[in-house]
């Protein structure tokens, strides 16, 4: 990989053909267009335009963004704001795409800077542009000073996905100091009917949707952690109109691909112009740039489309799956994994996980992964971070004899790791207590016993990057599980002068992309999954690096409903682990059968982790069932066009999702009940997505349709007639497929 971020995946993208997304084919003349004339950019994509233009300011400043205009439209050159009132200068109105703070303006800049001399003003205006096969590089300049900042526009050809990202130049004489960098903002039409989707929650309760109405001022989704985030992901959706829903109405949309500290204001200017601007959080931010240095920031992707907040999900999936993903465009389904965790916590051992793998076999598992507990002095999660070499007593002959093991059993192997963390009792901490995060002299706060290697110090990422790569080279490991316990303290750096210490967000994230992509390209054959505590670090530009993510430790399958729900708001199912395990589950104490696990757990990349030890030969059998059930239907389940057909959220008693496949010869229904009341019938459910005319047979899974439902049916019929699914009690599931037959 040569460029960060997914940047040079966008290009490739530029040459996508026409994919059908939701059964709709989209054309496939994604174009990059100027009209001299207006001086006004175009980009096409999917069945989105996106334009902006040079006004007569010399602003850049946003013309359109939404459906697809027609190949014939001339757009007008845009003009700058107006003066509303003395108290408002024009900037504050105007709809800029990179706004310096400068020149009276209020609303959230995308760019402050201040120089040696006491100015802090700045005011970027279109210095040339550069069209290229791949997009568009524009270059501002400020009216005096010489900093220069390069904006960077492409389009994927097959989502309309849009991805913006700046490089900031200094090429004055001396340092400059960037206190606020954004890679975008995203002016969407003037309306004063917006609703704002946004992703909250924290550890054991990710991936909560929250809905509200946009009123003027600012709202604020941030991370000032060192990374993305449990408590908000860097994702938006925003839809016009109260009719818009999940499959209908416009929806703007977009992510950030950044792993740090990150902010994404959502804010209603005072005459109804909504701004999305993104990047860096500005929170302890400083960014020093001497002569001749640059920053570039994260890509911010947003797209558009007018089929409701399901499709810009989709769009979301495809264009992850096709464009963002290290296996992209094709990545490979997700193996069925084994994970040891809930089953042995730290108590792992030689004979210990081999007798879980034989079990794992027996049941069709495709990888066997031990989690926590195999290094140094680990015996519980105060010692032993830090000291990769393998335990001798758990495994007095190294990994060798289980991996070898696990392999004749048919599986490939996994491993989990916490590169970045450090407990304070340990060789490695004892060795270098320079090593963490700190400010000289002041307290390390610990956290879970551990303290956060400053992984922007060479010296920190040469170790990571060797103890990775030795045990990658050493044993036979297909997969790392990547984990990242706890946020940052006392970010100090201080082997770096004080002024330059501000750049750990920066660099640590840096450092963190370059050691993945490196034992990506030293060991292609390597996945990785990206974990936090759970979902803490999922965004675009992890994800670009890893095949993966541990979506939460809730493992309640009932709470994971929700959680999925949430979490394919933003992400697709294809990266999206989910676990079987024991009941009673740990989280809630909730008991549910081993298929209503599964039904919930398959709805993503299914993993068992529930402790085999305690199963019987029923467990054994409807596991395997299952397990073979699921190799089935995982293509159209991971990487198919999900429709979610009831949501889970605000207490439903119903929840239900349906994944159709890419040529819709397939879809798959999973559906779930918490407790039938009153003797009420499931509610029918009517099915999207299929080909009309196609005939497609309806087959159970688990549980089943009424008897009355018939075994063939045109996909119109299964759409507008729906299905009745035969469903009562308390935490009850069903899943059926339905198969196209001619
Ligand atoms: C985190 C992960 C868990 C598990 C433990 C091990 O909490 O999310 O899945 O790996 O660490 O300590």
């Amino acid at each position: 990989m040569k460029e960060t971020n997914g940047r040079w995946r966008l290009a490739a993208a530029l040459l996508a053909v026409v994919l059908p997304v939701s059964g709709r084919t989209l054309r496939a003349q994604e174009k990059v267009h100027f009209q001299s004339a207006e001086k006004v950019f175009r980009l096409d994509g999917g069945e989105t335009t996106y334009a902006f233009g040079v006004n007569e300011e010399g602003e850049l400043q946003t013309v359109y963004w939404g459906g697809r205009l027609s190949p014939q439209d001339r757009l007008q050159a845009p003009r700058s704001g107006r003066e509303v009132a003395s108290f408002d200068r024009p900037v504050n109105t105007t709809q800029e795409e990179y706004a310096g703070w400068g020149a009276g303006l209020y609303v959230e800049p995308a760019l402050k800077v201040s120089f040696e001399n006491g100015n802090r003003d700045l005011e970027l205006r279109y210095v040339s542009h550069v069209i290229t096969a791949d997009g568009i590089k524009v270059t501002l300049k400020d009216v005096s000073e010489e900093v220069y900042v390069e904006l960077h526009y492409g389009v994927d050809g097959a989502t309309g996905i849009l991805g913006r990202s700046a490089t900031i130049l200094n090429r004055t004489k001396a340092p400059i100091m960037v206190e606020q960098a954004a890679a975008a903002t995203w002016n969407l039409p003037r309306s004063d009917d917006y609703t704002l989707n946004y992703l909250t929650g924290r550890w054991g309760a990710e991936w909560q949707l929250q809905q509200q109405q946009i009123r003027p001022g600012a709202t604020v989704l941030e991370s000032r952690r060192g990374s993305t985030g449990h408590q908000n992901n860097p994702w938006f959706a925003v839809q016009r109109g109260s009719s818009s829903d999940e499959e209908s109405g416009e929806v703007w949309f977009g992510a950030l691909a950044w792993s740090g500290s990150w902010r994404i204001t959502v804010e209603q200017d005072q005459v109804r112009q909504l701004r999305v601007t993104g990047g860096f959080n500005s929170f302890d931010f400083g960014y020093k740039l001497a002569p001749g240095e640059k920053l570039e920031t994260p890509v911010f992707y947003a797209g558009h489309t007018g089929h409701g907040i399901g499709e810009a999900s989709r769009l979301m999936h495809r264009f992850q799956l096709r464009t963002i993903l290290p296996q992209a465009p094709t990545p490979r389904p997700r193996p069925v994994l084994y994970n040891s965790w809930e089953a042995t916590e730290f108590a792992v051992d030689e004979a210990g996980q081999e007798a879980l793998a034989e079990k794992a076999a027996k049941i069709g598992v495709e990888r066997f992964v031990m989690d926590d507990g195999w290094f140094g002095a680990r015996k519980t999660d105060h010692a032993g971070l830090g000291d990769w070499e393998v335990n001798p007593t758990k495994f007095p002959h190294g990994l060798k004899p289980l991996i070898d093991k696990v392999h004749s059993l048919g599986m490939d192997f996994g491993l989990w790791v916490e590169p970045e963390m450090v407990n304070p009792d340990s060789d490695l901490y004892r060795k270098h207590p320079d090593w963490v995060l700190n400010f000289p002299g002041r307290p390390r706060s610990e956290a879970r016993n551990q303290l956060v290697l400053n992984l922007a110090r060479p010296d920190v990422r040469a170790y990571v990057f060797g103890f990775l790569d030795k045990l990658l080279t050493e044993n036979q490991i297909a997969f790392l599980k990547w984990d990242y316990n706890r946020n940052w303290s006392e970010p100090g750096w201080p082997a770096v002068a004080p002024d330059e210490q501000k750049k750990v967000y920066i660099e640590y994230v840096r450092n963190l992309y370059g050691i993945l992509r490196e034992l990506r390209e030293k060991h292609p054959k390597v996945e990785i999954e990206s974990c936090s505590g759970g979902g803490g670090r999922v965004d675009l530009g992890i994800l670009a690096l890893t095949d993966e993510v541990w979506v939460s430790d809730n493992t309640d399958p009932f709470d994971r409903l929700s959680i999925q729900d949430g979490f394919t708001h933003a992400y697709t199912p294809g990266v999206m682990m989910a676990w079987v395990t024991d009941s009673p589950n740990w989280v809630n104490q909730r008991t549910t059968s081993l298929s209503y696990r599964f039904l919930s757990s398959m709805q993503g990349g299914l993993g068992v982790g529930a402790n085999l030890n305690k199963w019987n030969d029923s467990d054994f059998a409807t596991a395997k069932e299952l397990i073979a059930a699921y190799k089935q239907i995982r293509e159209t389940v991971q990487h198919g066009n999900l429709y979610r057909l009831i949501s889970p959220r605000n207490g439903s008693e119903y929840s239900a999702t349906e994944s159709v496949s890419l040529d819709q010869h397939e879809a798959i229904v999973f559906a779930f009940l918490h407790s039938s009341q009153m003797v009420y019938p499931y509610p029918r459910l009517f099915l999207r997505g299929l080909d009309g005319h196609a005939k497609y047979r309806v087959a159970a899974i688990s549980g089943a349709v009424t008897k009355e439902t018939p075994e063939i049916a045109s996909g119109d019929y299964w759409m507008q007639y729906g299905v009745d699914v035969d469903m009562r009690g308390d935490f009850q599931a069903a899943a059926f497929r339905l198969e196209r037959v001619q």
